[in-house]
């Protein structure tokens, strides 16, 4: 061969490469309103950025006639690019191959991406698009997902992992995303399910949709499984560029700043009326990271899910923090086992990435009833606990209003190694709200009263006097400062700036025993 017939050799397998599933598939895919994972790509890094690896890796399967459908990349894209300049490692599964079916090929190109990803400390994005397990290679499908799951588990909490789900992602296919450190789904168009609606129907005779099932809604406002929901997969490219702008590298680096215009000094005047005095009456937490946070923003993480608590990204003078809000417009912001776990993990993800971490603190308490013991809300509250107590980034920690009982103690307070504790004026900090107190309390006294709703009235005006108040906590130390809120963008930057070089470490150990 000459010159020339090598590179029009080489032109032309990249050309088979190129074309995926070919024409008509890649036709089915835009019709579903799915783009392809080169288009996917694309979008998603800085132009001109992606370098691909194994673009001609093949499967090996001869059975079931599969020596006649060998396509070069094996259904899978990998390689590396830049997002705002910043190396990321991505994968996107092409359903116009087989579906995106995972086989031994197609799962060496991500075992290899992941290891490459891993020795570099960059993030891992998966742009996940598959059936499942390639059906034609049978257990060496089933081994090529332990491989990922492997990895995917080594690297929790060394590299960022990311999965888009944006397709079906059926049977093994979700644990890999269920492992990484977020799942964002596209609406109306990707699904998670460990079994199909098919198959239910045979073993249950229940009938559900795919939609119903898994889909986005399902994962982020039922399940708690996904953390965020696009309308399309230009929003979702979008999302992971930002989500990714909050995040650093790898575990031994800091997330980068991003400067800003917003001043560091900024009044917040619309703070000053924002906590209403009555304790009864709710508000919006996000109003107050919104008017606090640096240009209005907030990237808020499973949205949907457990309202009563509130979680998501922003920045405070260009540095990157992690919100963790009760959110006293939702079941008055009480904790209970779903909003546990969702800031538990979000709270561990944060620690691990050395993200510091701002506590806005309006709760009363854990929620009572049946319902939660029986669900194990004594489990759950604990992870929260733990999370927060095992956590030694910076920890900054503002209480609005309530912060009654065990619900104090877990939400980073000062006993648990938060670095710096506020409260506003209209802080409650005690053991338990006036109501409740003065009927435990004054129990004896009040079956004996002349007119025991009087009584009862007169007691409870005077705990909420003596107690239901910051100042009891503040001068034990357990709080630094009473904050008039107008100050609170000004003395929260100041706060994170002097815990910059904060160094704290556990005991060591091989890992504790967080309870699952
Ligand atoms: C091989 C597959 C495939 C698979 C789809 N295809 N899934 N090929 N193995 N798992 C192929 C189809 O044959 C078809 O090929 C093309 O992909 C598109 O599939 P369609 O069915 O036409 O598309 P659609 O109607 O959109 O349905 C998509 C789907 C469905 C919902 C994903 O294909 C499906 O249910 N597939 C099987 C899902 C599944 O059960 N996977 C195994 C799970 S078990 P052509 O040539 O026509 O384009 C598993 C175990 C792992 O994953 C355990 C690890 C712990």
């Amino acid at each position: 061969m000459d010159r020339k017939q090598l590179v029009d050799r080489l032109d032309a397998i990249e050309a088979k490469a190129l074309e995926g599933g070919g024409s008509e598939r890649i036709r089915r895919q835009h019709e579903r309103g799915k783009w392809t994972a080169r288009e996917r790509i694309e979008a998603l890094l800085d132009p001109g950025s992606f370098v691909e690896l194994d673009r001609l890796v093949t499967h090996q399967c001869r059975d079931f006639g599969m020596d006649e459908q060998v396509f070069p990349g094996d259904g899978v894209v990998t390689g590396y690019g830049k997002i705002d300049g910043r190396l990321v490692y991505v994968f996107a599964q092409d359903f116009t191959v087989l579906g995106g079916s995972l086989a031994t090929g197609h799962a060496s190109k991500i075992v290899k991406l992941m290891d490459l990803a891993t020795r570099n400390g960059a993030p891992l994005l998966g742009l996940n698009d598959s059936g499942g397990a390639r059906i034609q290679e049978g257990v060496q499908s089933l081994g090529g997902y332990a491989d990922i799951f492997l990895r995917n588990t080594l690297v929790s909490g060394v590299i960022p992992q990311i999965s888009a789900v944006l397709g079906p992602c059926a049977g093994g296919a979700v644990y890999s995303p269920a492992i990484t450190d977020f799942i964002a789904m596209v609406d109306g168009t990707s699904y998670m399910f460990v079994t199909g609606p098919d198959v239910i129907k045979t073993v249950t005779h229940e009938e559900v949709t795919q939609e119903d099932l898994g889909g986005a809604t399902t994962h982020n406002a039922k399940s708690g499984v996904a953390h965020f929901m696009v309308p399309d997969e230009a929003a979702m490219m979008a999302l992971l560029r930002e989500l990714v702008s909050y995040i650093p590298q790898n575990n031994m680096e800091e997330a980068p700043r991003r400067p800003t215009d917003d001043p560091p000094d900024r009044s917040c005047p619309e703070l000053v009326e924002l906590v209403p005095v009555n304790p009864n009456k709710p508000y919006d937490i996000r109003d107050l990271i919104h008017a606090v946070v640096d240009d209005q923003r907030f990237l808020e993480v499973q949205s949907q899910y457990a309202r009563n608590i509130v979680i998501g990204f922003c920045r405070l003078n260009g540095r990157s923090v992690g919100v963790v809000a009760n959110q006293p417009a939702h079941l008055a912001g009480c904790l209970d086992t779903n909003s546990s776990r969702k800031a538990a993990r979000f709270v561990r993800f944060c620690d691990a990435f050395n993200i510091p971490l701002l506590t806005l603190v309006d709760v009363p308490g854990f929620l009572p009833g049946t319902a939660q013991e029986y669900g194990g809300i004594i489990k759950h509250g604990a992870k929260l606990l733990y999370a927060f107590a095992e956590a030694t980034v910076p920890k900054v920690t503002l209480i609005t209003r309530k912060a009654y009982g065990g619900a104090y103690d877990v939400m980073s307070s000062k006993h648990i190694r938060a670095d710096l504790n506020f409260a506003y004026p209209t802080a409650e900090i005690a053991v338990m709200g006036p109501e409740g107190a003065v009927n435990i309390i004054y129990r004896h006294e009040l079956a004996s009263a002349e007119d025991p709703e009087k009584r009862r009235k007169e007691l409870v005006a005077e705990y909420r006097a003596a107690f239901a108040n910051p100042y009891r906590a503040a001068s034990l130390g357990y709080i630094d400062e009473i904050l008039r809120p107008e100050d609170t963008r000004i003395r929260l930057i100041q706060s994170f700036d002097s815990l910059d070089s904060k160094r704290e470490r556990n005991p060591p150990k091989k890992h504790g025993n967080i309870p699952l």
